[in-house]
């Protein structure tokens, strides 16, 4: 979608719906900013309301005014920002991407937002951040994964469609900035929610390959992928493992982006690509298995951000890295019991197939030593375990180096891709302790098993800077929210893109 940027004043703007911020707390009666400066048209309708205690202005909180002729646009949309003290880029990203949907519910199909004013500024958010903020809401809200509706469902209430943004501020410079970044960062999520959103049918390894490479033809990035001989001659045994149960190909895909042709062979981004995770012959319980098609949401975070990367041009080098392939049961399946040895020599002891995404990342880790990319994050729907410690508010970061786990954690606290910082201490090679290969699959009883698996990869990126990130509880949604549908979120795209600007400085 198109999003355009305007300095019309706010009683002037003429659109079907006009998209305006509300902090929660304060003084019961008082206004600012755009709601503030529209009040009088409307004949202190606002004040009214916020008097009454209906415009709290908690958190994405939205409510639909008719101006009854008395402003051009027929309706405004009000929508909470959260306490002052506490907004931040991601307050005005969900506040953007929840107005939005308020007003596509109410039928708008051209829709303005002025969530910001100068105020903000006051609050560390400067103009062109705010429209960078807005723009990704508005991409988010607005997205959709309808393709597979027939259409007599598409022409019912789920039709309605906001065809065009504007964003109203004062600095049209820094507006338009701020709303090609957006695009640029929005976009590349929306693709990664796309890829999630795909069924399992559709998209196997092969077309996940095959969408890596027309996102790369149509940005200028390098592509290849590896075919299953090509795994067998660099010695992949625990990618070729896990996907010998499957009739799929499996593929293992590799984006390069040279941002710094003369630089370090820079940034590896390495994501879990399990196109469908029935557990294998430990295979899983029949309740809910059909979320096991986000399994890939590593992969499709790691490819989406690639798009962006080549879009805004950081003076850096990136490798993205995913191993795609099924975890299926069947006659070739491999089995509890079996040694597989990982592109780096290295053996593991398998003692439940269902623990096959580690299996992946070694080797595609190993990979990523061999060619000497640092540092290396890899990104993984990895464990349970790890649903069951931090829920779907946060996901965990693992590593060896501190500085950058910090770095991680830091972006979310302000881009609102939130993270937690998890124990690395050796002492827990205890529960991976292997009698006949160089390490267990698994932990022992289920203690620890999030951390466990990070250990079991530290030894297979060992030697680089490299930190893991398990987002088994954030890479979908399990019901709609007030800014976004059920379904894959596009978590981490925005760190990625993050880190990679920020290690290019
Ligand atoms: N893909 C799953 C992890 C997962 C679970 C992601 C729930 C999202 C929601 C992974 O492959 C898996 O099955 N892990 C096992 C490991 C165990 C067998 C050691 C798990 O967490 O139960
Ligand atoms: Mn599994
Ligand atoms: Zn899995």
């Amino acid at each position: 979608m198109d999003i355009q940027v305007a300095t019309t004043a706010l009683t002037g703007v003429s659109a079907d719906a006009l998209v305006v911020g509300i902090f929660k707390g304060g003084r019961a009666d008082a206004l600012e900013g755009p709601a503030a400066a529209l009040d009088a048209a409307l004949d202190g309708a606002l004040f009214a309301m916020r008097r009454d205690g209906e415009l709290a202005g908690s958190a994405n909180e939205t409510s639909v005014l008719h101006t009854l002729g008395k402003l051009e646009t027929p309706r405004i949309v009000l929508v909470g920002l959260g306490s002052r003290r506490e907004v931040k880029f991601e307050s005005i990203r969900r506040a953007a991407a929840a107005g939005c949907r308020a007003a596509r519910r109410a039928g708008a199909r051209r829709v303005v937002l002025a969530l910001w004013w100068p105020d903000l500024a006051h609050l560390g958010l400067g103009a062109a951040h705010a429209a960078e903020a807005e723009s990704l809401g508005a991409l988010y809200g607005l997205y959709e994964f309808k393709k597979y509706k027939s259409s007599s469902d598409v022409n019912s209430e789920n039709s309605k469609r906001v065809e065009a943004i504007t964003l109203l501020g004062e600095d049209e410079a820094a507006l338009r900035r701020g709303a090609e970044r957006g695009r640029i960062i929005g976009e590349a999520v929306n693709f990664c929610r796309d890829l999630g959103n795909e069924p399992p049918n559709v998209l196997t390894p092969t077309e996940l390959a095959s969408r890596a490479r027309t996102m790369a033809d149509a940005n200028g990035l390098e592509c290849e992928v590896l075919e299953r001989e090509q795994m067998q001659e660099l010695g992949m045994g625990c990618l070729l493992g896990v996907a010998s149960g499957s009739a799929q190909p499996p593929k293992f895909i590799i984006l390069r982006y040279q941002g710094d042709p003369d630089g370090a062979p820079g940034l590896a981004l390495v994501g879990k690509g399990i196109t469908f995770d029935t557990g294998g012959i430990s295979i899983k319980p029949a309740a809910n298995m059909e979320e096991m098609k986000f399994d890939m949401c590593g992969a499709a975070s790691v490819i989406a951000a690639m798009q962006a990367i080549a879009q805004l041009k950081p003076k850096i080098n990136v490798t993205a890295l995913a191993p795609a392939t099924e975890n299926m049961p069947g006659g070739s399946a491999y089995r509890p019991g079996d040694i597989l040895r990982a592109m780096n020599g290295k053996t593991i002891e398998i003692v439940n197939t269902d623990a096959e995404g580690r299996l992946i990342l070694a080797d595609a880790l190993s990979y990523a030593r061999a060619h000497n990319l640092s540092p290396i994050v890899d990104v993984a729907t990895l464990t349970g375990a790890m649903v069951i410690a931090l829920g779907n508010v946060r996901a965990g970061v693992f590593g060896n180096d501190e500085a950058l786990e910090r770095q991680i954690v830091e972006f979310g606290e302000e881009i609102g891709e939130r993270f937690w910082q998890m124990p690395m201490d050796e002492d827990y090679d205890e529960l991976v302790k292997s009698d006949v290969a160089d390490v267990r699959q698994s932990v022992i009883r289920r203690e620890a098993g999030s951390i466990g698996a990070a250990r079991i990869l530290s030894r297979f990126a060992e030697g680089a800077p490299w930190s893991h990130l398990d987002i088994a509880g954030l890479s979908d949604f399990s019901g709609a929210r007030p800014y976004a549908d059920k379904g894959a979120s596009g978590f981490p795209v925005r760190t990625f893109v993050a880190l990679a600007e920020r290690l290019a400085r």
